[in-house]
């Protein structure tokens, strides 16, 4: 299993700062551990008690859990609620001036929406796509920029109960095609382009490659947002700008209710096999996932200002951007641009500007920005913050002390968040005003998560050994099952060999050490982790060898000191193996080819072509030795089962 090796020798324990404890939601390690015990006792109780007291229900439920038919668990059953009510009109009455999301876009404009602003955006986009004949269950594929309108969007679905897909804007025609197909969706959102760093990339025209493909013939409608202007072609027959579908229209829309179970969104995600999984999530566990984990690990307080960095492309995105800040009624900072345009200073000038207090990133921008300039935060006033966080990948020890110190001034605890689309919401994170923090650990579960590290059997495992993370017990949040595949669901996260099916099974190792802090070691299937982002090995294989050269293609990760993983390919092509120049050109031929056939974050940063690949006599191909290949490693593994071990040599080194 993959270890995190200097994480090992990582022994700095960071206690929540007494001032810092005493005002926060969780305020000691005896409060965390008597609402852990509260769950403990009775698991459904303690949910239904929260479900009551952070969700505004149309009608209340009776039912707290049905686990009938496991592992399709479905919570507060006879529960009817309006996700967009929850998060936009409940604050109406008390706090309708408030800012909900100060906007700054890609060149520095800045824009503050209040609740009532929001509230009657939404409002009128709901209504119109309501005139476009959109309606409760329909799926609607959202493709946008990160602005207000992509959270518009996906409020308005909400709204009307409608399912939306978002797919991040980086995304290729071909995969955007792929689930638009699966979805089934009736109609796309999307904008003329969309502006990063200065730079205008086309959305619109993505679109209609997408829809040109084959098999859309579901979406009858496409919604485009002008963002820049640029002129796009439009089909009258399917296009609607969406000024002109939104002007002089009503801005009173009832929520549609609908039932706790009611699908609020599928968001595609990578697995072991070449099809992405649309993650399908339900309307109210999934809600008070998004809201207890703002109180718990957020600490979230009424004068925050909430800024996650997360793209509306990504689980983060949705959980804490599009839901959770607004449900709680939070000040949020949206973000348009990268982290450093037009300088490397950005980051830490947006947090200066609008007085950030809690800011949520990931381990990669972390590493980059210390890359462009490990002493640029001194310069900046960034004493509004009080708490920090990161998510999407562990976070190294060196990378963590800088965070600490140079960003939160070491006043601020950082929460290692570790959870996933699946989950909606965290799972294992530290409640930071109880929980002594070790730069790399995402610490404790949340209360109520019962998470533990397993064997096959499904026992767990002696501290300091690796293991299954697995959770042992539904919980709200969870994913309902993969849209259109049941049975994939079923095999992926509740599989027969652990456990007997009986837990959920993240696909993630970890191991506890001795005071029982969680440790996350790495993915057990054949996903990448490349920036925070997931990728499925055989996704970009799939790629690959839809080019009519390549024979054969086998992708590993490699480590990478800003992206966390990078991936290396490993290529047979139809004809001989091309060496020096022509491997170059080769090379680059392929790297743009899967730029294309998925998006620029699956780009190999390295393909290394071989006559063959080394396999197994019986044909299986020997990834660990890959693995070791793509690192430089000597291999000292057994390689008595390879057929080919002359193969070997070719993929040792760089092809070009
Ligand atoms: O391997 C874990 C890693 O990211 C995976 C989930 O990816 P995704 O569904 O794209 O969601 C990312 C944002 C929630 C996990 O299975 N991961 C996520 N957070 C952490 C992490 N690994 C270690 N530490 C984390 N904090």
């Amino acid at each position: 299993m993959p270890t995190i090796e200097s994480v090992l020798h990582e022994t700095r324990v960071f206690p929540p700062a007494t001032a810092f404890a005493s005002q926060s939601n969780i305020p000691s390690m005896q409060a965390y551990q008597a609402l852990c015990a509260e769950a403990e006792q009775d698991f459904r109780k303690f949910w239904a008690e929260r479900a009551n007291a952070h969700i505004l229900w149309h009608r209340p439920f009776t039912q707290i859990l049905n686990d009938q038919e496991a592992p399709f668990y479905q919570w507060f059953t006879d529960g009817v609620l309006n996700v967009s009510y929850n998060c936009l009109d409940r604050h109406l009455a008390t706090q309708a001036d408030k800012v909900a999301i100060i906007f700054e876009s890609d060149d520095g404009q800045v824009t503050r929406s209040t609740y009532r602003d929001l509230h009657r955006r939404v409002c009128q986009f709901a209504n119109a796509l309501k005139a476009q004949n959109i309606r409760k269950g329909d799926r609607v594929v959202i493709y946008m920029p990160m602005r207000i309108e992509a959270v518009i969007a996906m409020q308005a679905c909400a709204r009307l109960g409608v399912i939306h897909s978002v797919v991040f804007g980086g995304f290729s025609a071909k995969s955007l095609h792929e689930r638009i197909v699966d979805a089934g969706a009736v109609a796309v959102i999307t904008a003329d382009e969309q502006v990063r760093g200065g730079k205008h990339h086309p959305l619109k025209a993505t679109v209609d490659e997408a829809i040109g493909i084959s098999d859309t013939a579901t979406v009858r409608r496409t919604i485009v947002f002008q963002r820049t202007g640029a002129s796009v072609p439009f089909d009258p027959a399917r296009d609607v700008w969406w000024d002109e579908i939104t002007r002089d229209i009503s801005a009173d829309c009832e929520p549609e209710w609908v039932a706790a179970e009611h699908p609020l969104f599928t968001l595609y995600t990578s697995g072991s096999t070449g099809k992405p999984k649309g993650v399908q999530h339900s309307s109210a566990g999934y809600l008070l996932g998004t809201m207890i984990s703002m109180q718990w690990i957020f600490d979230y307080h009424p004068n925050d200002i909430f800024w996650c960095t997360a793209d509306v492309g990504w689980i983060t995105g949705h959980s804490y951007v599009a839901y959770g800040p607004l449900a709680l009624g939070a000040t949020q900072v949206i973000y348009e641009g990268i982290p450093t345009h037009p300088h490397p200073g950005r980051f830490w000038e947006i947090i200066q500007k609008h007085r950030v207090t809690t800011f949520y990133t990931a381990p990669t921008a972390i590493r980059s920005l210390i890359k462009s300039g490990a002493d640029l935060p001194d310069q900046y006033d960034l004493s509004s913050l009080r708490l920090l966080g990161s998510v999407g990948e562990p976070i190294n020890p060196e990378a963590w002390i800088w965070f600490y110190q140079k960003i939160g001034r070491s006043r601020c605890p950082i929460v290692d968040t570790w959870w996933q689309t699946e989950t909606g919401c965290h799972m294992i994170a530290p409640a930071p005003g109880a929980v002594a923090l070790k730069p790399g650990s995402c610490t404790f579960p949340l209360p109520g998560i019962f998470a533990a590290v397993v064997d096959e059997a499904g026992h767990d495992v002696e501290q300091g050994k690796g293991g299954f993370l697995v959770i042992k017990k539904p919980f709200p949040s969870q994913i309902r099952t993969l849209w259109g595949d049941p049975e994939r669901f079923k095999r992926t996260y509740f599989p027969e060999d652990i456990a007997g099916g009986q837990y959920y099974l993240a696909g993630d190792s970890a191991y506890r050490d001795a005071d029982g802090y969680f440790w996350i070691m790495g993915r057990i299937d054949d996903v990448l982790n490349v920036s925070g982002h997931r990728l499925g090995t055989m996704e970009i294989e799939s790629a690959l060898v839809a080019h009519p050269l390549v024979a054969e293609a086998a992708v590993v990760g490699k480590p990478h000191p800003v992206k966390g993983e990078a991936v290396t390919a490993f290529v047979v092509l139809k004809g001989p193996r091309p060496q020096g120049e022509a491997a170059a050109q080769i090379s680059d031929t392929l790297r743009e080819w899967v730029t294309k056939e998925i998006g620029p974050i699956a780009k190999p940063d390295e393909i290394r072509f071989g006559e063959n690949l080394p396999k197994t006599r019986s044909g299986k191909i020997m990834r660990r030795l890959l693995r070791a290949l793509a690192k430089g490693e000597e291999i000292t593994q057994d390689i008595s089962t390879l057929e080919n071990p002359a193969i070997l040599e070719q993929l040792k080194q760089p092809s070009a």
